[in-house]
């Protein structure tokens, strides 16, 4: 019971838990521009940081109310378009990224679509640059929402760095964190001064924390330790591990106090994503020749810091027994179930948007396996090793 390995956990010492210097509040949203491009708006969270951009969008074209996005992806993502008052139209994703298909997508704008958001769900790169090339034939906005792939990279260009906008969370389970916090790159000049003019409005309010974030971090530090992690597990009011749909979330800017730990933690994102990419490289290893699975195959030349990793189940009752044997080894399902299927999402889909396909398909197969700092060669060799086991036992 008391050895549980964590999904998620960014390493960091205490300097940075104790950090309380304001200075750097600047240098975050500098950084964060120099590293992605664009103008950086600095939020709460990363929905947050969505909202902003859908939000201002809307101001410059008044007569686009729908918003694409992958019909399997963070239910967050569906929860800031209807958070801005859009339609939400669901497109399906392909197998091989796990993210938008390229030829869906094509066929899926029309005269209403506002933007296009991109995920990259794991880090692991969409076909953004196909993407790129179809959203601007179309002249729709695209958002490159690098929530979950801040450190990847295709052809050396950073996730987050395309389209007329790039989005960052860095909330608890992200590859590096501040407790909570997201990011707004944009790029596109008049939704960078529209958003700029309206920011103080929209964003009114920063609560001043740096004592409950030292609390916090101090929380995070302690329980995802894997002796310590069994005892969040059991708290529900933190809700790990939960997946939900929740237009009315709090919209507001970066403390300043997370901001300059922001500056921070950047400082670790080489060592932090270097660390994954090897950890997956095992996983890869490990899994040469396996019978039963499907591991997907991202775009040539990315650099993935696989926030997990992911796998594709061929048969439903071996992932069920996975799930359920596998909990303590930081074997998850990830999202419940696809965009298009959320019950309180159904008002706000856009007219005849209709995916599941592959994305349903995703939903009930795929396992991802954990990537952090907390885990160990041994750690992973038992936990594909279980998975192998698992696979073997009902051949
Ligand atoms: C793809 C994607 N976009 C947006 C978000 C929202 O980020 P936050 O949790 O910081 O609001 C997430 C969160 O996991 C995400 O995965």
């Amino acid at each position: 019971m008391f050895n549980v390995i964590p999904p998620t956990g960014v390493p960091f010492g205490w300097n940075f838990v104790f950090h309380s210097d304001q200075r750097d509040q600047n240098s975050f949203r500098d950084e964060l521009g120099r590293l992605l491009g664009g103008d950086a708006f600095l939020t709460c969270s990363g929905k947050a940081a969505l909202y902003l951009v859908l939000k201002t969008a809307r101001r410059i074209y008044p007569n686009r109310n729908e918003v694409i996005i992958p019909d399997y992806t963070c239910w967050s993502v569906p929860s800031a378009v209807v958070r801005a008052g859009l339609k939400v139209r669901p497109v399906d994703i392909e197998i091989e990224t796990l993210g938008l298909s390229p030829q869906k997508l094509e066929t899926s704008i029309n005269g209403k679509t506002l933007a296009v958001v991109v995920t990259h769900l794991f880090a692991m790169p969409s076909r953004i640059d196909e993407i790129e090339k179809i959203c601007k034939r179309a002249n729709v906005l695209l958002i490159d929402d690098a929530a979950q792939g801040f450190g990847a990279s295709v052809d050396q260009k950073p996730l987050g760095s395309f389209g007329d906008a790039g989005i960052l969370s860095f909330g608890r389970g992200k590859n590096i964190t501040t407790i909570s916090g997201g990011a707004a790159l944009i790029r596109h000049r008049e939704l960078s001064e529209i958003a700029a003019a309206s920011y103080s409005n929209e964003f009114p309010f920063a609560e001043a924390n740096s004592i409950s974030d030292m609390i916090q971090l101090s929380a995070y530090k302690i329980l995802s330790n894997r002796y310590a992690f069994w005892l969040p597990e059991i708290l529900p009011f933190l809700r790990i591990g939960q997946t939900t749909y929740e237009p009315e979330f709090d919209v507001n800017p970066m403390p300043e106090c997370r901001a300059s730990r922001g500056v921070m933690m950047l400082n670790n994102l080489n060592e932090i994503s270097k660390d994954r990419i090897r950890k997956a490289a095992l996983y890869e290893s490990q899994f040469l020749g396996a019978d039963g699975i499907i591991i997907p195959s991202p775009p040539m030349h990315s650099i993935i810091p696989y926030l997990r990793y992911p796998i594709l189940l061929k048969d439903a009752n071996i992932r069920r027994y996975i799930l359920k044997k596998g909990h303590k080894l930081g074997i998850s399902g990830m999202y419940p179930d696809t965009v298009s299927s959320i019950r309180e999402l159904r008002p706000h889909l856009a007219e005849n948007s209709s995916s599941r396909g592959v994305s349903s398909r995703v939903a009930q197969t795929l396992l991802t396996l954990p990537t952090h700092y907390g885990i160990d060669n041994d750690d992973l060799r038992r936990i594909a090793d279980f998975v192998k086991f698992a696979l073997r036992r009902k051949a």
